[in-house]
């Protein structure tokens, strides 16, 4: 039995434990490790992720099969891009499930919750950004209808960044 929902205040432990696990996997040879850590101590402590989701305009969403929770995203309405003309669209700016859920079609689900929830919120697009290195989100992206459009340098770390796809999904 799978369950999408948003995620509250009090599901912040869920997405610090995701994310120290699926971050670190997803990423581990696009940064030096040194560089890596940081960002994950930085992005995913209880104190961060308690603030995010007190934040109105950050919607996480948690995806759980029978009771376990297996991923989770982000996105944010209303992020423009200077790369992109159409007006009012979403980034989605986290997709991380945890490696014994890949290839369920688990991924599919919460992307296509995500898109029905900004079509909802009068969105006319989705964009991201991912590392060029990462093909299985790569490949997930383009198999799902979004398009790379542009490049864009991350910025993991203080002193290292890695280069980005932006990708785009038109839902009009
Ligand atoms: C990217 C992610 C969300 C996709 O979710 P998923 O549930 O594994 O994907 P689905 O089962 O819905 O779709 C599988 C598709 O992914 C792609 N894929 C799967 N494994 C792959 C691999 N080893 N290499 C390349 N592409 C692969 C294929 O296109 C596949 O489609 P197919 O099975 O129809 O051929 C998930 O794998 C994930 O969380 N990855 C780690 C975190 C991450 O990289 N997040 C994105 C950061 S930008």
């Amino acid at each position: 039995m799978i369950s999408i929902n948003r995620a509250t205040t009090e599901d912040y432990k869920i997405i610090v434990e995701i994310g120290n696990v699926s971050v670190e996997e997803a990423h581990r040879a696009s940064s030096p490790a040194k560089d890596l850590n940081e960002f994950i101590k930085k992005n995913y402590n209880d104190e961060v992720i308690k603030s995010e989701l007190s934040d109105e305009r950050n919607i996480y969403t948690i995806i759980k099969v029978d009771e376990e929770p297996a991923g989770f995203s982000k996105i944010i309405f209303n992020s423009e891009h200077s790369n992109i003309q159409q007006k009012n669209v979403t980034k989605l700016d986290r997709i991380y499930l945890l490696s014994k859920f890949f290839d369920l079609k688990l991924g599919y689900e919460l992307l296509k919750f995500n898109i029905d929830l900004s079509k909802k919120n009068n969105q006319s697009g989705i964009w991201l950004f991912t590392w060029t290195g990462n093909n299985r989100a790569i490949n997930f992206y383009l198999k799902t209808g979004f398009a790379i459009i542009g490049s864009h340098n991350y910025q993991v770390s203080a002193n290292y960044s890695n280069p980005n796809h932006q990708m785009f999904l038109n839902i009009l």
